[in-house]
């Protein structure tokens, strides 16, 4: 087995150079592992892996789970592979793909451990825009200075899918919002997530809608001052694709987006390693009003 491996920045980011004979070799995978920790993202520059072959992959590193089988305009036939497109042929609600713009994690506001990692394949790209940024959670929080760790040391936040989609329809029409919450639910989450290991990392995104006890404009603005910090240039790979482009990255660790696009000929493949640590849990309904009081 032969391959060659490079950092792509100080703080984030690896390349690793491999055939697709040698992806899903025991001894790879286990460097594939140790890396998706210290590096948070994992780029395999025109791997040009087949379903089957990303599946394998997939497999290797853990148990497959397909979180989006409940969201409209999932091809349930296609299985496992999510096709995250523009392309109404093959994914029928937009909604859910433009929510890939603003900076998230997979899976926050789902009742599940959350999703290990995720695994993305290029196989159509847009003529403009479309390259994705990765941040790395873990080194911003690890820069935070002392005395904000332990301001924010233990506060929760509620993640919603009213915040995950209100940048991409403005004003959310009542029933999509009805849609969506069958397969979401109003999450609880620590904002500072101690993970097994005992690393920590920042739990933050679009989808954070305000913290557990702070009134909401309070809460909200802390968040987006957090979510600015941790997306600074140092922590930020951003990937501009090259078709057969194959990408993995530590959904616990890591937040991203997507450079917006309206090329509905740009389609990626997504596969999802489940997790098994879940930090946080449903959120309690006088928590969840309480942030949409105005103080
Ligand atoms: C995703 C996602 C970004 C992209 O698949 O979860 O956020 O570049 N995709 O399409
Ligand atoms: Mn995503």
């Amino acid at each position: 087995m032969a391959y060659r491996y490079e950092n792509a920045k100080d703080k984030i980011g690896g390349i690793f150079h491999i055939s697709r004979e040698d992806l899903t070799k025991d001894d790879f995978i286990a460097e594939v592992r140790a890396k998706l920790e210290e590096r948070g993202v994992l780029v395999f520059p025109q791997l040009h892996a087949s379903d089957a072959e990303q599946l394998a992959f997939t497999d290797k590193l853990g148990e497959r789970v397909n979180f989006t089988r409940q969201v409209p305009g999932s091809d349930a036939s296609a299985q496992d592979v999510y096709k995250i497109t523009l392309d109404k042929q093959l994914n029928t609600e937009r909604d859910y793909v433009l929510g890939t713009f603003f900076w998230h994690i997979d899976g926050v506001t789902i009742d599940q451990p959350l999703p290990k990692a995720t695994v993305l394949s290029a196989r159509a790209l847009s003529a403009e825009g479309g390259a994705t940024e990765f941040a790395n959670l873990y080194a911003a929080y690890d820069d935070l200075p002392e005395r904000e760790k332990a301001e924010i040391a233990d506060l929760h936040v509620i993640h919603t899918v009213e915040a995950a989609v209100r940048p991409v329809n403005g004003i959310v029409p009542p029933e999509r919002l009805e849609r969506y919450r069958t397969m979401a639910a109003q999450m609880d989450q620590p904002l500072v997530w101690t993970h097994d290991d005992g690393r920590k990392s920042l739990l933050i995104g679009t989808h954070a809608d305000g913290i557990v006890g702070m009134p909401g404009p309070h809460g909200r603005a802390l968040l987006t001052r957090l979510q600015q910090w941790a997306s600074q240039p140092q922590y930020v790979y951003r990937h501009d694709w090259t078709p057969g482009d194959l990408v993995i990255w530590n959904n616990q660790g890591v937040m991203h987006r997507v450079v917006p696009y309206t090329d509905e000929n740009r389609v990626m493949h997504r596969t999802t390693i489940a997790g098994r640590e879940k930090p946080g849990h449903v959120a309690r309904g006088e928590d969840i009003e309480a942030i949409y009081v105005m103080p």
